[in-house]
């Protein structure tokens, strides 16, 4: 029987969803919530954007039919986002304690220390680029802390991670810029394991030593996947931070009430931090390979397609959220998808939540008020978040 030929419901990477990539979900959510192109992320083969919130749900949880292994770009897998279950729970169970609330209090003093430092320069000037001088350093200084790696590799790290998402460009130097940045971040995620074989740390603080003396029915963890761990954390800890930072310094610069109201009331933080994300989701999307044939919708997925759930358009679902394009900082229930859904929820959620807290709490405290000097630069589709914020700040 041959294929129906399908067309496609959007271009993800085209001109109209780089200009209103809301109002397009919008569309799409009524028209075709489950939506065909062929424009992937390597511009190629079938691939389904599901955009409603029930829909991204179910696929979420629906781990037998949707897969987070097939699709790796890289020659060693990066568990737990690239392993499924069974495998999965174990090194989710491995990697838990480290985000508990005793390792959180011990790093919430190292953000707090972060912050002020690059906070003072900006109030001794008066404001600059939040996003450059904030927002892109901090989150991976916590990151590196939070693996008992040297923060002040930050720079190097930071832009090789930049550098890895060069990876669909077609120009000679930009793919030898992917290159260079994708070997040394594997370089430098194998060079912290193999430090760590051979000079063990506390592994109750640090999560690689902590893998390195696990067991699993007797035996160790490969090793190149501990590195492949090592290699997602540095990919997955501070890219979608640096993003969460800049949207919500964005926000409360372009609402001067609001920020007086946070200002006088940070208990009101958490929860206003949670619709920031709602509202304007770091990670826009995440991808799934169909496991076997399957109709959703009516729509027929193929085993091998590959899918994107896109939970920044099911945190705009109206069927979910009253008023979804609007912001409510106390909005009761928020059970948003900014961190994802089902068993690869994120693990860092409780990192970047402290950390967002803790950046909030100190600009408003030690400003009087701040506010947007200039245009704002937002970056590429899929790292949603200001590239250039320019900031006025009052301090007296
Ligand atoms: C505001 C900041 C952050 C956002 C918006 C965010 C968002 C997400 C999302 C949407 C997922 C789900 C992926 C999927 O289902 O395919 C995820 C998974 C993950 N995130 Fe985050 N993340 C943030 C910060 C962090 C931090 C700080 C860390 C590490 C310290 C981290 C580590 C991870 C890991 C390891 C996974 C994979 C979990 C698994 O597969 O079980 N993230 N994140």
């Amino acid at each position: 029987m041959t294929e129906p030929v399908l067309s496609a419901d959007w271009d993800p990477q085209g001109q109209a969803a780089w200009d209103d990539p809301f109002g397009v979900w919008d569309r799409l959510r009524t028209q075709a919530p489950i939506a065909f192109s062929t424009a992937g992320r390597r511009g190629q083969g079938r691939f389904w954007s599901f955009l409603r919130f029930d829909d991204i749900i179910t696929a979420a949880r629906d781990t037998a039919t949707f897969l987070n292994t097939g699709g790796s770009r890289f020659a060693t897998r990066r568990p737990p986002l690239e392993a499924d279950p069974p495998e999965h729970s174990v090194w989710r169970r491995l990697l838990m304690p480290y985000f508990g609330p005793l390792r959180m209090r011990a790093l919430e003093s190292a953000s707090r220390e972060f912050t002020s430092a690059l906070l003072e320069p900006l109030l001794a000037t008066g404001g600059g680029d939040a996003t450059r001088e904030f927002a892109r350093p901090l989150p991976p200084q916590v990151l590196l802390t939070f693996l008992n790696q040297p923060p002040g590799d930050w720079q190097q790290v930071k832009s090789w991670c930049e550098d890895a998402y060069l990876q669909s460009a077609t120009e000679p130097d930009l793919q030898a810029r992917f290159e260079a940045a994708n070997r040394g971040l594997w370089d430098y995620s194998q060079a912290v394991v193999a430090d760590r074989k051979h000079h063990p740390r506390d592994a109750t603080v640090d999560p690689v030593s902590g893998l390195l003396a696990a067991r699993v029915e007797g035996v160790p963890l490969a090793h190149d996947l501990i590195a492949g761990v090592v290699r997602l954390f540095i990919a997955a800890g501070h890219d979608s931070t640096t993003s969460a930072v800049g949207i919500a310094l964005h926000y409360l610069a372009a609402h001067p009430e609001d920020q007086q109201r946070l200002r006088a009331d940070t208990s009101l933080l958490p929860s206003a931090i949670e619709e920031m994300l709602r509202l304007e989701t770091p990670v826009l999307a995440m991808p799934r390979v169909v496991a076997h044939d399957t109709l959703v919708r009516g729509r027929p997925l193929r085993e091998g397609d590959r899918v994107m759930l896109y939970w920044a358009s099911g945190n705009r679902d109206p069927q979910v959220f009253q008023e979804p394009d609007q912001a409510r900082l106390g909005r009761k229930p928020n059970q948003h998808l900014a961190f994802g859904y089902g068993i690869h929820k994120c693990i860092g959620a409780p990192l970047a939540r402290l950390e967002l807290r803790v950046a909030l709490e100190e600009w408003l405290r030690r400003t009087r008020e701040f506010g947007l000097a200039g245009d704002v630069t937002m970056e590429p589709w899929h790292r949603f978040g200001p590239r250039s914020l320019p900031i006025w700040i009052k301090t007296a």
